[in-house]
């Protein structure tokens, strides 16, 4: 485990830190607050820090202040301090401190306190594991009672709607109005299988989120496809005129139905529009392997589709970045299910069609909305065999 020391004074931080390092851990030191602060905001910051009270540009009370109110996961902190009046100890304990030394600070009891310092953080580890097990249970729970009425839903409804579009069928080719003037009655009959065939479609997307649609597959190469889907496009956005597929690795294939690959990448790149129609959102194609495919967002608010693939090998890695407004952090954890939608005229089956479709294929998808704004999709898809043996 990697601590801070953070203290002005020479002699006390090197005294902090060979104690430390022979207790066995990583130490990384600095001499102000505004540095301590910084090196505890990283992603990969320490998990401990050892603070002192007084210091240059910040001090200790205020770093500890300031981290609480920024950082998402809990570090522990113990400050150093001269003063050992109670009402002193009182201030930094409630300045967000766990733990406080009074300087010049005993070897042994510098030991003991970090030993309570790891004990705490171990429990939290558990806790934080804990919670995430109950919270994927919880979403697995959900995913199923949904996808068992999406399922009855779907083959009710597609029974019924075969029915009525065969019936509708048979009255438009027999109407007499297709030989006479008269085609008001026409009219309102091909307006009703016209509802009826988008009905059927919302069928098809329910099997689609429940991976029941069965296609042929064939490798694929990425770019020409994603290349296919924005000159689709190009019509409703002129935006994408311009519009660059980036490919990190050369032309990178994929094992799957192309028809269905095609509406994965047509529904991401249309909420990516639909989100920022003014700006033509940033695509990449790489290789990656499964560990570095979905990279663990630790800060951002993300959610995957189902568990991260575990299968070795090759992955093809699709990254579709916008500078749109992003999702709320309290929608994001619905978007995966059918329905769910925060568009006036959005019916909430793309993303479950493209969770359907990528989860049949053996892969995942993870949504984020980096800190920096906008929103991130990355589809990681197992290589085509042919690749992955090359
Ligand atoms: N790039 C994005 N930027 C902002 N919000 C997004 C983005 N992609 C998805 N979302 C959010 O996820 C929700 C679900 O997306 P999904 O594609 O499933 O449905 P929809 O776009 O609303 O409707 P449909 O795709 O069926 O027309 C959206 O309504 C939106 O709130
Ligand atoms: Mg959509």
């Amino acid at each position: 485990m990697k601590i801070l020391v953070a203290d002005d004074d020479f002699v006390s931080r090197t005294m902090l830190q060979s104690v430390l390092r022979k207790m066995g851990y990583e130490v990384e030191a600095c001499e102000d607050g505004a540095q301590a602060l910084e090196s505890m905001l990283r992603d990969d910051a320490p998990k401990m820090a050892v603070l002192d009270w007084m210091m240059p540009k910040l001090d200790g009370p205020d770093v500890i202040r300031q981290l609480r109110a920024e950082k998402e996961d809990y570090p522990y902190l113990i400050l150093l301090t001269n003063r050992n009046e109670t009402s002193d100890k009182v201030e930094g304990l409630e300045s967000g401190a766990d733990d406080y030394l009074v300087k010049p600070v005993n070897p042994g009891e510098l030991k003991a306190r970090v030993h309570v310092g790891e004990r705490f953080l171990s429990l939290q580890r558990k806790l934080d594991e804990q919670s995430k097990v109950l919270i994927n249970l919880e979403r697995q729970q959900r995913a199923s009672s949904l996808a068992q009425m999406a399922g009855g839903v779907a083959h009710h409804l597609n029974n019924k709607l075969q029915a009525v579009m065969g019936c509708l069928d048979l009255m438009i080719m027999e109407h007499p109005s297709q030989e006479n003037s008269d085609k008001h009655d026409l009219i309102m009959l091909q307006r009703t299988q016209q509802a009826a065939e988008e009905a059927a479609d919302i069928g098809k997307k329910m099997l689609a989120y429940l991976s029941q649609n069965h296609g042929v597959s064939e490798i694929i190469e990425l770019r020409p496809l994603c290349q296919k889907v924005i000159d689709e496009l190009l019509s409703s956005y002129p935006v994408l005129e311009n519009m660059e597929v980036i490919c990190r690795d050369g032309p990178v294939s994929i094992h799957a139905n192309p028809g269905e690959l095609h509406e994965v990448i047509r529904q991401i790149l249309t909420n990516a529009l639909e989100a920022d129609p003014l700006h033509a959102p940033r695509l990449v194609l790489e290789t990656s392997d499964t560990r570095t495919c979905l990279e663990q967002k630790t800060r951002a608010p993300h959610i995957l589709s189902g568990n991260v693939p575990l299968h070795q090998g090759a992955f093809a890695k699709i990254t579709l970045r916008d500078k749109g407004p992003g999702i709320p952090r309290e929608k994001i954890d619905q978007i995966f299910d059918p329905f769910m939608s925060t568009k006036f005229t959005g019916r909430g089956m793309g993303l479950p069609v493209c969770v359907g479709i990528v989860r049949k294929l053996g892969g995942a998808i993870q949504v984020s909305c980096p800190l920096e704004g906008g929103t991130e999709v990355t589809l990681c898809l197992p290589v085509s065999a042919s690749e992955s043996s090359d």
